[in-house]
């Protein structure tokens, strides 16, 4: 523990439990935290990383991405300004984000408001309720990636045509992939206390293929129930200027302010990124959006049926590594 700083326990505990609430895929959490003084390096976890799924680590990025904006929501609410650095040092390439904290004030307008959606916000995988969203809240979602650097397009109905086999092949050939299978089964199905994806929150297995996206193709999962989804589910696609790893980070930070945004409004979310994982297939969803920005998350919005269970985490002490 620190004694120069002016950051409490209380707050290191608060705002990494913020952080580590955030989304990442297949729930790995591939986040680490090291503080020095007042700042907050997010570094990656190799150990955490999908290889089969993910080789490039453009999703891990989203999730540290989403990891670090919570600590700043979290941060702003104990009244400490950040600003950021993404791959702050080439020495050191594990750090992904670092984040420095300024004395506390107030708390900070904005961000701070998002923070009662931090623990609200769930991966929500069921059929969604038949009630337009507002375009006013569309809007607002179209601004909030905006503030990220990332910019939210939502599909009209002929991209929503468009995309539906693009998904459909996706879906075929996550099935025949034995690597990808293989870490499916490492981290998707049966009962979880701390990292990956439950039985409970997989939802219902769609009636009509493409509606969600079944993240235990290929795993044996007893009992599961089938259901009716929206026949035109609302989909949007978050997209970045460039595709380095600064803009997956970048992305990832947009993706959480749109979702905890999203979340206020009572909005759940749920994603189809199995299309971004092949690049032919992610080319094809380029081209679908115009090919002027790089498709980095393909999200269904919408008004849940029902609610969820939630998805475990480890308890943040264990992603602390050092503290000086
Ligand atoms: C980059 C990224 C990709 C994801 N891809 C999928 C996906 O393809 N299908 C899915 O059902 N969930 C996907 N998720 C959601 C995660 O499974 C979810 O965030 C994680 O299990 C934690 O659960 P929670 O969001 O309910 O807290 C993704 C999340 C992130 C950040």
């Amino acid at each position: 523990m620190s004694t120069t700083s002016f950051v409490t326990e209380d707050e290191v505990g608060i705002m990494l439990a913020a952080a580590g609430q955030a989304p990442s895929m297949h729930n790995t959490q591939p986040w680490r935290f090291e503080i020095n003084g007042s700042v907050i390096d997010v570094l990656l976890d190799t150990d955490r990383a999908l290889p089969a799924a993910d080789l490039s680590n453009r999703f891990v990025r989203v999730g540290l991405g989403a990891a670090a904006f919570n600590l700043r929501v979290a941060a702003a609410m104990l009244g400490h300004e950040t600003t950021l650095a993404i791959d702050p040092d080439p020495a050191v390439p594990d750090v992904v984000v670092r984040i420095f904290l300024a004395d506390r004030r107030v708390p900070v307008a904005g961000l701070a408001s998002l923070y009662g959606e931090v623990s609200r916000r769930f991966t929500y995988r069921g059929p969604m309720v038949d009630r337009p969203m507002s375009p006013r809240l569309m809007q607002l979602l179209i601004e909030a990636a905006t503030s990220e650097h990332a910019e939210l397009r939502w599909l009209d109905d002929e991209q929503r045509a468009g995309l539906g086999p693009i998904v459909r092949s996706a879906d075929d050939r996550d099935v025949h992939e034995e690597d990808r299978l293989h870490e499916r089964l490492r981290w998707i199905g049966g009962d979880r206390t701390a990292e990956g994806v439950p039985d409970s929150v997989l939802g219902p297995l769609p009636a009509r293929a493409g509606a969600v996206r079944d993240l235990s193709a290929g795993v044996d999962i007893p009992h599961r129930e089938h259901a009716a989804f929206e026949p035109t589910p609302v989909i949007a696609v978050l997209a970045t200027a460039d595709d380095d790893e600064r803009a997956w980070v970048r992305a990832g930070m947009a993706l959480q302010r749109v979702w905890l945004t999203a979340t206020s409004y009572e909005l759940a979310a749920s994603f189809l990124n199995q299309a971004l994982e092949y690049p032919a297939l992610r080319d094809q969803v380029r081209t679908l959006i115009g090919r002027d920005a790089w498709p980095q998350l393909i999200i269904r919005l919408g008004y849940p049926t029902e609610g969820s269970g939630l998805t475990p985490r480890r308890p943040w002490n264990e992603t602390l590594d050092a503290w000086r």
